[in-house]
């Protein structure tokens, strides 16, 4: 933890903003800001207003926090996030996750979209974590060990298997094709070559993505019990004659978006 501002600080700011304490924070990826608007909200929250928080640059990425209800079951939602790739530190990246640790969540599912890299996968499809490849340049465990936490994390078991089998059941429910697969986290912002990819698959990733990985080690180091979900936005590079665009990732983000809410209000209602 190398941020100088006390996460602690943000967190008292969010338990003041309202009375509900809920045990499950989402943190919501590109295109799935659909979920915020799906939440019967009790506060928001601009980053701007929370100590230490970084403002997202990228489109598709709000910057609030919300704390109310989905479907019923309370929820800390943050809509927006900030990555690697626009210049921040990674304890600036999982700041927010540090935040959600000190507030008190127990639970947090981190959401994104990803290229699909598994020939079964196709756009609007999502993808549970079962586990990651991290080939990120930097980690946000790096540096002074904070009091009480580990600093030689285990990471035999990063995803909650509880927590996906509840994914697999709110999948079902909202009707959605969900696979469960490797996460390859790359530093990004430019999409991959196809030798990189054809690489990649070689090395057991289904998607990959420029996210996520960095929040779900921070997560574990404080204990929470982390869930992942993709969605899977485009075909990775060299593997269809599509050439690769966000605005192409944000637009079928947005045709998923109502399976997407489905299956998050779902899974909040199914958490325990
Ligand atoms: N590569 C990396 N990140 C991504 C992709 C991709 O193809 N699609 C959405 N995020």
């Amino acid at each position: 933890m190398t941020s100088k501002v006390n996460p602690k600080t943000a967190a008292a700011r969010l338990r003041r903003a309202s009375r509900l304490r809920p045990r499950l924070a989402i943190i919501l990826g590109s295109g799935f800001r659909a979920v915020a608007e799906a939440m019967d909200a009790d506060a928001a929250i601009p980053y701007s207003k929370l100590p230490g928080f970084p403002k997202p640059s990228v489109a598709g990425h709000r910057g609030e926090a919300r704390i109310g209800k989905l479907g019923g079951a309370p929820v800390l939602v943050l809509n927006g996030r900030v990555h690697y790739y626009e210049g921040h530190s990674m304890a600036t990246v999982t700041f927010p996750v540090r935040v959600l640790a000190a507030y008190g969540v127990e639970s947090l599912l981190l959401t994104n979209a990803a290229g699909g890299i598994n020939p079964n996968y196709r756009a609007g499809d999502f993808m549970l974590f079962k586990d990651h490849i991290n080939l990120q340049p930097d980690n946000p465990l790096r540096g002074p060990q904070p009091k009480g936490l580990e600093r030689f994390l285990d990471l035999t078991q990063v995803y909650d298997p509880a927590h996906s089998k509840k994914l697999r059941t709110a999948a079902r429910a909202a009707r959605a094709k969900l696979h469960a697969g490797t996460y390859l986290a790359v530093p990004g912002p430019n999409y991959e070559t196809p030798a990189e990819i054809r690489a990649f698959k070689k090395l057991g990733a289904d998607a990959v993505g420029m996210s996520t990985v960095p929040e779900a080690l921070v997560a574990r180091q404080h204990g929470l019990r982390v869930a992942a979900l993709s969605c899977i936005t485009n075909p990775a590079a060299g593997t269809s004659k599509q050439k690769l665009s966000h605005e192409d990732v944000l637009t079928t983000a947005a045709q998923a978006a109502k399976k997407a809410t489905g299956l998050i209000t779902n899974f909040a209602q199914h958490h325990d």
